[in-house]
């Protein structure tokens, strides 16, 4: 199993605190991971332990988990069949999910040392990997998606749903335009959720958690920032999940003061439905 960098042991604290949602939090759950524990191989106790000496909100975590599939859904249901999980760390749709979305196939891509310590983790908890899910190694900051993805079964030309969740903070700018400008070459329709921190978030609860694992928080976007960007680079659609839009559908009916963060945001964007290369 290779050595993780900090910045791939981020993916540990997510899937932590996705089980710290489980058995912490009150009702009703915002996204229910039903394999994270199994995979981490963590206990009840220590979970719950690690959630006290670091009370930070699990909100963003499983917030961007809950919006990312729900769309996702959506996208299923119109018929798109090729699901891109960029920065994927210790991501279980695939393999809760497998076999309940006919011709579905999930690419999980992160860096060759993320994915092989996850491999590891999958043997350890007797996890197999679907035929469905490919893991494509890629690092965003030095190697191209293009070249990645040349030996998977991957059609480009098709439409696909990407998510990128908790990735563009690490990332400098350089790799998060040229990720966005390979998302929006792909098929027709193709959409993206993605997660950002808005520069308020320097003093925020996402970089002492990043930080209790080494990592670092580089690139910092307004939402209007945001958005300027996926347009500069190619999509036709942006719609930001406001705070109040992410309170309403999300957190209601909560007694245990759950909120969703103000600094971690989520936002959805499409490229045009026609292409325009070939139109
Ligand atoms: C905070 S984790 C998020 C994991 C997952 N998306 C989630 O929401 O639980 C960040 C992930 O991004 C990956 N990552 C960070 N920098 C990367 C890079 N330059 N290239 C590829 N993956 C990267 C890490 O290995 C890690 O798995």
């Amino acid at each position: 199993m290779g050595e993780l960098t900090p910045v791939g042991r981020t993916a540990l604290g997510a899937a932590l605190w996705r089980i710290a949602h489980l058995l912490v939090d009150g009702e009703p759950k915002i996204f229910v991971d039903t394999l994270a524990q199994r995979l981490v191989g963590v206990s009840d106790e220590d979970v719950i332990k690690a959630k006290a000496a670091f009370p930070e909100s699990t909100a963003a975590w499983v917030l961007r988990s809950r919006y990312a599939e729900d769309r996702l859904a959506e996208a299923i249901a119109r018929g798109v069949t090729q699901y891109v999980v960029l920065g994927a760390g210790l991501d279980t749709f695939a393999y809760r999910t497998a076999g309940a979305f006919d011709g579905l196939r999930v690419f999980e891509v992160d860096t060759p040392e993320s994915q092989s310590w996850k491999r590891g983790r999958l043997e350890r908890a007797n996890i197999r990997i679907p035929a469905s899910c490919e893991f494509v190694p890629c690092n965003f900051e030095t190697q191209s998606l293009a070249e990645a993805f040349a030996g998977s079964t991957f059609d480009p030309s098709r439409p696909a749903f990407v998510s990128w969740l908790a990735v563009t903070m690490y990332l400098q700018r350089e790799a998060i335009e040229k990720t966005l400008r390979w998302i929006s070459g792909l098929g027709p329709s193709t959409e993206l959720v993605l997660t950002y921190c808005v520069p308020e978030a320097r003093s925020g609860g996402g970089v002492r958690f990043a930080d209790q694992m080494g990592a670092r928080f580089v690139s910092f976007f307004s939402t209007a920032e945001m958005e300027r960007l996926l347009r500069e680079t190619g999509f036709e659609e942006t719609r930001p999940l406001t705070f109040d839009e992410a309170r309403s559908v999300y957190f209601g009916g909560r007694t245990d003061g759950l909120q969703p963060s103000a600094t971690e945001l989520l936002m959805w964007a499409r490229v045009a439905p026609i292409d325009r290369k070939t139109a």
